[in-house]
């Protein structure tokens, strides 16, 4: 993962606040404590025993067994598509990371704010806070990602006037109109990260009859950003590793970013039309905003190589990447920890419920 955060000293935990902010994704987990700053992130991933269930390892270590594991083991990303997929799963990494940063505070009831998709229905948000419950939170806060991705871009969001924000994880993508603190109009749609993700697979296997992993498929599609990026590229291709369909054997074929990048067409036209269908149902005077302000993007898809220019050509209004688009959703909910008057307005508060 891309942050540094050996600079941040957890030698001293009881030092630490009692109000913390979880950006619980599909991809990764987040922590940020007030006062502190980001002090964790992890990819959210379980790795369990088959038998019984039990967790054996949490976090990157349990992502560097995927597709790797020997019979008696299992990897499982316990959010999928932006919801709770397994509640288990989801509550046993929560407590983990929970214990990690909090190692010799051992008593210690914080509040908690969760960051949480605006597709997740009750019964989901209700779980969520639950899980933040059963780790021993004193009260449980939820914030809807868009606002909180959208507060971490820095955008005014309590001022009457249109901010648009395209927030894409690995689970889903959500665009979100927000005037005066609140969604006015908003989309959402599965195409993300992990679907790109499945697009690469299916093309290699298609044109090139060969089966790759889902981690050879997300480096891939993060090497093309890179690629893009660079102003004098030589390597026009990429060299891709797999099994051979045919013959079962192991194979490295060469991929131009042409190919990968037609690979994952269909895709973002798909995150496009669910741009558009939010602006065809956002009222004219926003619209008249946005047209001013633009689209500000956030969340890791948010870098895929071109989106940016392919999306702006679709809706004609000018997109941005936000700065460090993986960090919003918890700088975001950070901000609203730190300013907790100002933001009490975006934050629900949840009972719980046993
Ligand atoms: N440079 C990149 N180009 C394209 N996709 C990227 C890049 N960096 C990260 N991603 C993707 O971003 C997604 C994770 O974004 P994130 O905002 O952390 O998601 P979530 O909120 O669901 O945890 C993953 O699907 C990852 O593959
Ligand atoms: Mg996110």
């Amino acid at each position: 993962m891309g942050k540094d955060l050996s600079r941040i000293n957890l030698s001293f935990p009881f030092t630490l606040s009692r109000n913390i902010g979880i950006d619980l994704g599909t991809s990764a987990t987040l922590i940020y404590v007030k006062g502190k700053g980001i002090i964790l992130e992890e990819p959210s991933v379980v790795a369990c025993q088959r038998n019984s269930n039990r967790i054996l390892e949490v976090g990157l270590k349990a992502k560097a067994m995927i597709g790797r594991t020997p019979k008696g083991i299992y990897t499982i990303r316990p959010l999928q598509y932006g919801v709770i997929a397994d509640f288990e799963a989801t509550a046993g990494m929560l407590r983990y990371f929970i214990k990690k940063i909090f190692t010799r505070y051992k008593f210690i009831r914080p509040t908690i704010t969760i960051c949480v998709p605006t597709g997740v229905t009750e019964v989901e948000k209700r779980a969520v806070s639950e899980v933040a419950y059963e780790c021993g939170a004193r009260s449980v806060f939820l914030i809807e990602e868009p606002v909180a991705a959208a507060i971490g871009a820095g955008l005014p969001i309590f001022e009457p006037m249109g901010n648009f924000v395209l927030d894409i994880g690995g689970g889903t993508s959500e665009v979100a109109v927000i005037s005066l603190g609140g969604i006015v109009v908003n989309g959402i749609t599965k195409v993300a990260g992990d679907h790109l993700n499945q697009q690469i697979a299916k093309y290699i296997k298609e044109t090139h009859g060969l089966y790759i992993g889902e981690l050879t498929a997300e480096d891939l599609k993060i090497e093309l950003c890179k690629n893009n990026n660079r102003e004098h590229n030589k390597e026009d291709y990429f060299e891709v590793r797999g099994r051979d369909r045919i013959s079962g054997l192991p194979v490295i074929i060469k991929l131009s970013k042409e190919q990968l990048k037609d690979a994952l067409y269909g895709s973002v036209e798909i995150i496009a039309s669910t741009v558009k269908t939010a602006l065809e149902r956002t009222p004219p005077e926003l619209v008249s905003d946005i047209i001013n302000k633009g689209l500000i993007m956030t969340g890791g898809g948010s870098l895929l190589a071109d989106l940016d220019k392919i999306l702006q050509e679709q809706i004609q209004i000018p997109v941005f990447i936000s700065r460090e688009p993986l960090y919003c959703a918890v700088k975001g909910t950070g901000e609203a920890l730190e300013n907790f008057s100002k933001y009490s307005s975006v934050l629900v508060k949840t009972a719980r419920s046993r």
